[in-house]
């Protein structure tokens, strides 16, 4: 992408109308050797007032001891605040902390995370993204994938609720939905025009005092800085926040059973996206639309379910959260494989993230945890 007022060549001297220099900056990753997006600024980024600390909380993690299945109904979690104030972390481990947040404040500060990308799913609510490097509308069902480093505020227009994943590295477009040149290729349940960028507007020249709370997972800071952010004249690069409706994921569906990597959308390190969209079921004629049993021992399955009707689920309602855990099979609930059969369809709309290592519970789930789920798989009693 590239948007606004750019040198001819990078790194030269480029001025402004009053004669002085736009200050460079390059936003890069993983060091100078991934994406990295140049921008230009009226003032350099780094002019810095104050630095002080924030006491930002952690969330207290229990292991998922006994190691059983189990179901969160996160939708029965009170949150309140801005964007970032609101989240309450759910589940978490070294790779990535989920936590959902419904908020309706604006943000007087900005924001920045500086340890890795974050992939914020809007179930709910509309609003933008304020970003040096534009402005990022949201709507429901969008995930807007916000690269590590980025200086943002969430302005809601409607009170919104998100899926908010903090990653420990980048979050990318799985890599076999490329073709060797990075392009995303013809097989992909996406295309680059589902993909929204930022729209730059008119630079900010605001001098004054502004906050940027940085979120390093163990080292977090409150800056405050000569000028604003958002004062950039031109950008261009391949790092830049972006997002991505649900709506145009365009599902593969198969004769039979698909598994859910072919329903993924994203990668991070140690973790794997996917979504359950509206589609049509498998259309062999003897066959069975929801999943088999199955056992993913090495990797822990959450489920975030967003609307619709939750068929292979028993007793989840929006807002749930189901982790479905490495060495416990998992599967579809009594009655509910005959309950399916002849179905053509489903409107259900689900996110998931797998991850590679055990995720850990923060007390709010275990608040909001509907304890007897784990024995959701037995036979229901006969009525009488
Ligand atoms: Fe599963």
């Amino acid at each position: 992408m590239r948007a606004g007022s750019l040198p001819p060549k990078r790194h030269i001297q480029f001025r402004r109308p009053d004669g002085g220099l736009y200050a460079e900056e390059l936003l890069s990753t993983q060091g100078f050797e991934s994406v990295y997006s140049l921008l230009y600024h009226l003032h350099p980024p780094t002019a810095t007032l104050d630095v002080r600390s924030w006491d930002r909380p952690r969330p207290r993690l229990q292991p998922n001891e006994p190691l059983r299945n189990r179901h969160f109904r996160t939708a029965r979690i009170a949150t309140s605040g801005d964007a970032v104030s609101a989240r309450v972390p759910v589940l978490g481990n070294a790779d990535v902390t989920i936590a959902v947040a419904e908020f309706s404040d604006p943000m007087p500060y900005f924001y920045r995370n500086v340890r890795g990308d974050e992939l914020l799913f809007v179930h709910r609510g509309s609003g933008h993204l304020e970003t040096p490097l534009g402005r990022l509308d949201y709507r429901p069902h969008d995930y807007l994938v916000i690269p590590v480093g980025t200086t943002y505020r969430v302005h809601p227009s409607e009170t919104t609720r998100m899926l908010v994943h903090e990653t420990s590295g980048p979050v990318r477009v799985p890599r076999k939905y490329r073709n060797e040149c990075g392009q995303l290729a013809e097989h992909a349940p996406y295309y680059e025009r589902d993909f929204r960028g930022p729209i730059l507007g008119e630079p900010n020249s605001e001098d004054g005092a502004f906050e940027i709370r940085v979120a390093g997972k163990e080292r977090n800071a409150i800056y405050t800085v000569a000028h604003h952010p958002c004062d950039v004249v031109g950008w261009d690069g391949y790092c830049y926040p972006y997002a991505f409706n649900l709506d145009e994921f365009a599902p593969i569906t198969g004769k039979l059973h698909q598994p859910p990597p072919a329903h993924a959308t994203f990668e991070a390190p140690a973790a794997a996206f996917c979504a359950f969209v509206p589609r049509l079921f498998d259309y062999h004629p003897l066959a069975i639309p929801v999943p088999y049993n199955h056992s993913s021992v090495d990797c822990d399955e959450v489920l975030y379910y967003v609307s619709g009707n939750f068929m292979s689920r028993r007793g989840v309602e929006e807002g749930s959260i189901t982790l479905h855990t490495a060495g416990a099979p998992h599967g579809p609930q009594p009655g509910t494989v005959e309950q399916s059969i002849g179905k053509k369809s489903t409107d259900e709309i689900a996110v998931m993230i797998d991850t590679f290592a055990p995720l850990h519970i923060a007390a709010a789930a275990s608040d909001a945890e509907d304890e007897g789920y784990y024995r959701s798989w037995l036979e229901a009693p006969a009525a009488t």
